[in-house]
């Protein structure tokens, strides 16, 4: 697994070709797969039938994104169907850590998402129990937003805090990631991006892919 990971957003992908959109990111290390219910956040996308089927179909592991309400009953469905991640928001659970200890024991990989108000002491004790943590670098809920820089420093407080434990905790960034802004979110100390329109949006996916990994690494 490479140190800087970039995992594509499908929601800026063609949601009618979806089979074939999967295939113009296979150099990724993970598909991210947004989830949203009209709750959570004002959008809707797709639920656990879709990403069924994704998982069934993806060249590379996904990566989904829960922006739903009640994630203790939905969550665990999406281990079960295959993801690789199944990361919920922090404000939308009730035990996040119960939740976390559950999809682990389910064998994927546990995320808890931050939106850009929510500040992140309430994780800084509990930062082993995650294997990945989400700092939404927008408001969740739509592609193609700008970056926030002001959520910088929550991501460098929970970087801090993983160093001092030497924890292997991944540090996740998501929303306005491009080639301008995803060397501060690595300076900040994130690990794993995710870009939407960057990768979609270009004319070659895999090569808007490399280009964002190597931009992280410098
Ligand atoms: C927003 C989603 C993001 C979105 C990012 O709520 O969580 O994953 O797809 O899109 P871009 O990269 O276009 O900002
Ligand atoms: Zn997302």
């Amino acid at each position: 697994m490479p140190e800087f990971r970039v995992n594509p957003s499908i929601l800026a992908a063609d949601f009618v070709n979806m089979e074939r959109e999967l295939g113009r990111i296979s150099s990724a290390d993970f598909v991210h797969v947004d989830v949203m219910d009209n709750h959570f956040v004002p959008n809707l996308t797709f639920g656990l039938q879709m990403v069924e089927r994704i998982a069934e179909t993806s060249p590379v592991p996904l990566d989904v994104h829960l922006m739903i309400d009640n994630p203790e009953k939905w969550a665990p469905g999406y281990a079960e169907a295959g993801a690789a991640s199944v990361t919920f928001h922090l404000e939308a659970s009730s035990n996040p850590v119960a939740l976390a200890r559950r999809l682990r024991a389910m064998g994927a990989r546990a995320g808890v998402a931050l939106k850009p108000g929510t500040d992140a002491s309430s994780l800084l004790e509990t930062i082993d129990e995650f294997d990945q943590i989400l700092v939404m670098t927008v408001e969740p809920g739509f592609g193609g937003q700008s970056f926030m820089p002001e959520t910088m420093p929550k991501l460098q407080q929970l970087a801090a805090e993983a160093k001092q434990r030497g924890s292997a905790v991944w540090l996740q960034v998501d929303g306005g990631i491009s080639e301008s802004t995803i060397a501060q979110a690595a300076a900040a100390g994130a690990d794993t991006f995710v870009a939407g329109s960057a990768v979609f949006g270009a004319a070659d996916p895999d090569a808007a892919i490399a280009g964002l990994r190597s931009l992280a690494a410098h």
